[in-house]
């Protein structure tokens, strides 16, 4: 299956405020910062796949994918129509936990693909509901779960979910806010934006849905303040953010964010679509932080590559949505769940934890190493395969620009914002894969560097 890449550089959640028309010229929009030297890296990669053109003319044009056309994966290597390999380390930006072609995977999916498709949810099929129990055993504080596709739909049933709540407790519409982050990601439908705190992906959709708050991450004071009025239905928030630059909540926040719930009777709600399914070193991210959430939103890596989101729900608000108060046709496919279920015991095992704890360390260590070589780099920040690589001031903005001599350099990288490089590998990455990569960044920054002082 030919995959094209998404996003500007890479990332599919590339900050493009969809304002005007684009340029002429492939993939090039007026909205989007390019690096000074990104033509030079353009110039450097392989020649133009025909087959690009056809998602110039007829893709509409939200993303900037790389000039490339991908073919097929193994583990953490995929090949071009080109031939070309890549070590990725942004395994779809988070979602292939297991890696390309995991042979568990394929079986599952294969398997079920020669039983039952899709029954919608007016019939019970067997994948989900075993799906379904595995997560909320798995999750050590769910009753109940509520399957999708996306990690969008996810979080907007969690919105609806927090609506209706206030509304069974007889609060009126304007006590139920919903307070989220400043640099927060929730999703693209009209609430999850909504509640994504960054104005760039909300610009040009108004009016937007009320009852969102937005206050500074890790800032317990402002918390407290914003909640003492009692009109606070919800916090919502992830414990790292991801597109918002890999900034992990301090120690003990999330511990101050649940007493204030508590204090002040609101839910909890904790996006773990990133941060989810082992990433940070335990399945949630949020066991490390101690705390016991009202909601959890999931997806990415739970269908390791097969779309499938998830909202588990505890007890204090398991029982509100009642028949005919949400629904969607293909949340909960057999395909899906067959998928998801092998992905979530594979991902909640010891072995995936030692290996992210041990990848973890190898990519930082690499990472020090690198910048003593180049000196680029600010700060490296994250936890387990969720890491952050912020460039120094001078570089400010160029995190498109290194990914371009990445993808040169045949390595997969993506960015969370315009200053940092984002490594989310798959969590099953081997050490000869993060060496291979690691040399490959080391020849790409060489020529970042290097362009650089040319530009
Ligand atoms: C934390 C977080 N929440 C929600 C989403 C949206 O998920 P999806 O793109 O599957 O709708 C993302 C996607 O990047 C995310 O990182």
């Amino acid at each position: 299956m030919a995959v094209v890449m998404e996003g500007a550089r890479g990332d599919g959640t590339a900050p493009v405020p969809a304002l005007g028309p684009p340029q002429a010229g492939h993939g090039r929009f007026p909205f989007i910062e390019y690096p000074s030297d990104s033509k030079a890296a353009t110039a450097m990669s392989t020649s133009h796949d025909p087959l690009i053109s056809l998602g110039e003319q007829y893709y509409l044009p939200i993303y900037h994918p790389r000039d490339m056309v991908l073919e097929r994966g193994q583990g953490s290597r995929v090949w071009d129509r080109a031939g070309r390999d890549y070590i990725d380390f942004g395994a779809g930006i988070a979602v292939c936990g297991l890696g390309h072609a995991n042979p568990e995977l394929i079986a599952a999916l294969t398997e079920q693909a020669g039983k039952l498709w899709h029954t919608s949810n007016v019939f019970y099929s067997e994948p989900p509901l075993h799906l379904a129990r595995e997560l909320v055993e798995a999750s050590r504080f769910a009753k109940r779960v509520f399957l999708c596709n996306s990690g969008t739909e996810a979080n907007e049933a969690a919105i609806k979910l927090v609506r209706r709540w206030a509304a069974a407790q007889g609060r009126p519409p304007e006590r139920r806010v919903v307070i989220t982050f400043r640099g927060s990601f929730h999703g693209r439908t009209l609430a999850a934006v909504t509640a994504t705190a960054q104005p760039k992906y909300q610009e040009g959709y108004e009016p937007l849905p009320g009852g969102f708050r937005y206050l500074d991450f890790n800032d317990p004071q402002a918390l407290a303040d914003a909640m003492a009025g009692g009109d606070v239905a919800a916090v919502m928030l992830e414990p790292v953010q991801g597109e918002g630059g890999v900034v992990p909540a301090k120690v003990g926040f999330l511990r101050q964010v649940r007493a204030l719930c508590d204090l002040h009777g609101a839910l909890l709600v904790l996006d773990e679509i990133q941060s989810g399914m082992g990433r940070t070193g335990s399945l949630f991210a949020h066991w490390q932080d101690e705390v016991v959430p009202d909601i959890v939103t999931l997806a990415k890596a739970l269908g390791g590559g097969f779309p499938i989101g998830a909202m588990l729900v505890g007890p204090r608000a398991a029982e509100i949505m009642r028949y005919g108060a949400h629904g969607t046709t293909f949340g909960g496919n057999p395909l899906a769940a067959a998928v998801a279920r092998v992905s979530l015991r594979r991902l909640a095992s010891s072995e995936i934890a030692a290996n992210v704890a041990r990848q973890s360390q190898a990519l930082r260590d690499g990472l020090a190493k690198l910048d003593a070589r180049h000196g680029l780099f600010a700060q490296v920040r994250g936890r387990g395969l969720m890491l952050g690589v912020v460039l120094k001031p001078e570089y400010a903005g160029k995190a498109g620009a290194v990914l371009d001599h990445a993808a040169n350099a045949g390595l997969l990288l993506l960015q969370a914002g315009p200053d940092v490089l984002r490594f989310v590998p798959a969590l099953n990455i081997g050490d000869e894969d993060v060496a291979e990569g690691l040399a490959r960044l080391d020849r790409a920054l060489a020529g970042f560097v290097m362009a650089s002082k040319v530009a």
